[in-house]
């Protein structure tokens, strides 16, 4: 019921800097100025990354236990520990600090806290720095499985919108011109191609992601006899990274999913801008649910279309995600550079935006209202059969180049006449070209036009139940 709220997270409030002495502190001689504190904490945005944090940690942890450097005894003080801290974050218990810097050192700093100095012993043969890409591929891994299912909703919402409109035709357009007649359910499928490459382009970067960082250390691996593989399978990965200092470096997997955001939001964004114009007065094409539009505060009159609106604009901020972290990435030498902390806002922020997206228009699609009739009527001005009478002229022997001109000319003479070129009897079509006979009749009907298109993706009602079947076939599959 409260869909509209961005973050899926309780909102911690990260309390006042309490003077806890550094995890780092060994090396200095003086206090962190607080407005270093406050400058260098990721805390109140990477807090989020916790549940990843913990299931690497007990991961790591039972990797330590298999070669010998935790004890069991250990090794379930820890795990119990790290349990407790997840139940502390999970029920709003937890006390967030700047002084801890991020969520990797608060987990810690609670788990010593909790269990003593055994705690401390989880760090071995780790750094935040292999933590923190550790962290983000999960994170990212389920983002990425939590937007493909949205997609696949809305590509079923437009299946089966498409399904009860094998018949409604309306003007397509190019440069918004009306153009020649075309199916509701083609054009609704469109969006259902945009979708299926959407979804791909994610699965693609799955591939990608399936890659355990965890071993990689600071940069440059560890004399510790490590087991990277068992932790990269406890953790469901088949790969472990094959450079340390790529493993800490490495945010491709951050762009790719960035970059298939962007697409994504791009796709979004021009079937929302189709339906804001189709259910302007001037088009009349559908009739939006009201529960997704807004009044205006002086015009009683106004339903405006605000939640595509929205979505249309949220496209800006997603394209910025991904030029924000190509900006941080650009020049950055191997390895870790603490510039990489700028990557995890563009990430939340285009995967939170995504998913709102495309549970709004999940929402929203199916409660559209089309309106046939006007579709059908908006099909009979703009002399969309031109083509039609060029191709019936082709296929009496002229060259397209002619049949284009002569269709062109009486095209010319309709307007004079203020009529449609189905109107024009069969002697005046004769005096442009011998070629017309009595059968032009039939090739200047809007629904001749559309189920004469029946080549392999055409517009024709066979093609479109073809292709519907066809989607059907892939959404069970996936
Ligand atoms: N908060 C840091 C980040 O998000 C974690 C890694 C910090 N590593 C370091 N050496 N300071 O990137």
């Amino acid at each position: 019921p409260n869909s509209i709220v961005l973050s899926t997270f309780p909102v911690i409030h990260v309390i006042k800097p309490r003077m806890t002495k550094k995890a780092w502190s060994g090396r200095f001689n003086s206090k962190e100025s607080p407005l270093m504190e406050a400058f260098n904490a990721s805390i109140s945005f990477d807090k989020r990354l916790y549940p990843y944090d913990i299931q690497g940690s007990l991961a790591h942890a039972k990797m330590l236990k298999k070669i010998g450097i935790l004890k069991a005894t250990d090794f379930n003080k820890i795990s119990k520990g790290l349990e407790k801290v997840k139940k502390e974050l999970d029920n709003g218990k937890f006390k967030f600090s700047n002084s801890f810097e991020d969520i990797h050192m608060a987990i810690e700093h609670r788990l010593i806290k909790l269990i003593g100095p055994l705690g401390g012993k989880l760090h071995t043969a780790r750094s935040r720095n292999d933590q923190v890409a550790l962290d983000l591929r999960l994170f990212t891994i389920d983002q990425t499985k939590k937007i493909q299912k949205e997609i696949q909703k809305l590509q079923k919402n437009l299946v089966s919108l498409a399904e009860k409109n094998t018949t409604t035709i309306l003007p397509g357009y190019t440069h918004l011109q009306r153009a020649q007649p075309v199916l509701l359910s083609h054009h609704l499928l469109a969006y259902f191609e945009m979708l299926r490459r959407d979804f791909q382009r994610l699965e693609d970067n799955l591939v990608r992601l399936n890659e355990c960082p965890l071993g990689a250390g600071a940069l440059a691996g560890t004399p510790i006899k490590i087991d990277r593989l068992y932790t990269a399978r406890t953790l469901g990965f088949s790969e472990v990274s094959r450079n340390s200092l790529d493993a800490v470096s490495d945010r491709d997997f951050v762009l790719d999913f960035l970059f298939a955001a962007a697409t994504l939001s791009t796709h979004l964004s021009r079937f929302c801008e189709e339906l804001i114009l189709w259910s302007s007065q001037e088009f009349g094409f559908v009739t939006l649910p009201t529960a997704f539009c807004t009044g205006s505060s002086m015009m009683p009159q106004k339903v405006n279309p605000d939640a595509l609106e929205l979505i249309r604009g949220k496209t800006g901020r997603v394209y910025g995600n991904l030029l924000s972290l190509f900006s941080t990435l650009k020049s950055l030498p191997l390895a870790y550079n603490k510039d990489m902390q700028e990557d995890k806002e563009p990430l939340f922020d285009s995967a939170d935006t995504i998913t709102k997206c495309l549970e709004i228009l999940n929402a929203l699609t199916p409660k559209c209202k089309f309106h046939p009739k006007k579709m059908l009527e908006a099909t009979t001005k703009g002399f969309l059969l031109a083509t039609d009478a060029a191709d019936y002229l082709v296929k009496k022997g002229l060259p397209f180049r002619q049949a284009h001109k002569v269709v062109g000319k009486l095209i010319q003479f309709a307007i004079s006449k203020n009529c449609g070129l189905e109107d024009l009897d069969l002697k005046t079509l004769k005096k442009y070209s011998k070629l017309f006979s009595a059968d032009i009749k039939k090739t200047l009907s809007i629904q001749n036009s559309v189920n004469s298109r029946t080549s392999l993706g055409g517009t024709a009602t066979n093609c479109v139940k073809r292709e519907i079947s066809r989607a059907n076939k892939i959404l069970k599959k996936k």
